[in-house]
């Protein structure tokens, strides 16, 4: 019989850490863990929506892509030629990586900022096109699901990695819209950049993740199309969680 706790706040003062002691503590089935996946082509805004809906439902996050920049930023500073699948799939059961609050530290050292620029985007979509790579990462992937449930954003994340996902979400916009943002995330942090070697550089990006052979960014066949060049990012989040209302054991 599902529980839902309507203000998980009321622990705040009294038992701050309460539910990160109650999921160290409890066990479940893997597959009882709820899922709920974004993938969508780059710069559709998947990061912003899954961690908004993460949030809402105090779930996990898994940034896939961050784990395939993480990859090809390593096999670059090994000097492992990125085109070479078996040998950057060695490299991976080798890295020492931790994710703590939405960072990612390799061998220690902060690799956030240096993982968000375009250039280890390329390399990610590199290193990620090879099926050796995609093997390597599966099970990284795969532990990130943990109670009380977990979204996963990528561009297989519904149909290679959890295809039992309860709620599959495919987040698309516009080439100009994605572009235009993308633009404007990277202005606000100071990194100069240009709208139409942006518009390209994505373009080439999303033309080699549905190209390749192995996991080619496509929308599951469960999956719910979601276009969300007109729509704010509050907006899209309450559409996913009035899905997620609907599927869940708290349907109405
Ligand atoms: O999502 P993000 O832009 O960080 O992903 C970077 C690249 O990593 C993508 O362009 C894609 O080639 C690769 N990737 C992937 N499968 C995933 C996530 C990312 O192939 N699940």
């Amino acid at each position: 019989m599902p529980v839902r706790i309507l203000d998980p706040q009321c622990v705040a003062k009294t038992f701050p850490d309460y539910f990160e002691t109650l999921f160290g503590v409890v066990r479940a089935n893997v597959e009882d863990i709820p899922v709920i996946t974004i993938d969508g082509p780059t710069a559709s805004g998947k990061g912003t929506l899954t961690d908004e809906v993460a949030q809402a439902l105090g779930y996990d996050v898994l940034d896939s892509g961050a784990l395939y920049r993480v990859t090809g930023l390593a096999a670059s500073r090994h000097h492992v030629d990125l085109a070479d699948g078996e040998a950057v799939a060695a490299l991976v059961p080798t890295l020492d990586l931790k994710f703590e609050s939405g960072r990612v530290l390799l061998d220690e050292e902060d690799v956030s900022a240096e993982l968000r620029q375009e250039a280890t985007g390329l390399m990610a979509s590199q290193v990620g096109a090879h099926p050796a790579v995609r093997r390597a990462l599966h099970q990284l992937q795969l532990n990130f699901r943990r109670l009380p449930g977990l979204v996963a954003d990528g561009r297989d994340m519904g149909t290679a990695i959890f295809p039992d996902a309860a709620l599959k979400v495919f987040l698309t916009a516009s080439a100009a819209t994605r572009a235009e943002r993308r633009h404007k995330q990277l202005i606000s942090k100071g990194i100069p950049a240009n709208i139409d070697s942006l518009r390209a550089d994505l373009e080439a990006r999303d033309a080699r993740d549905k190209g390749r052979s192995a996991s080619p960014l496509q929308a599951a066949a469960d999956a719910i199309e979601l276009d969300n060049s007109q729509q704010t990012i509050g907006e899209s989040r309450d559409l996913v969680l009035s899905w997620w209302q609907e599927r869940g054991p708290f349907k109405a």
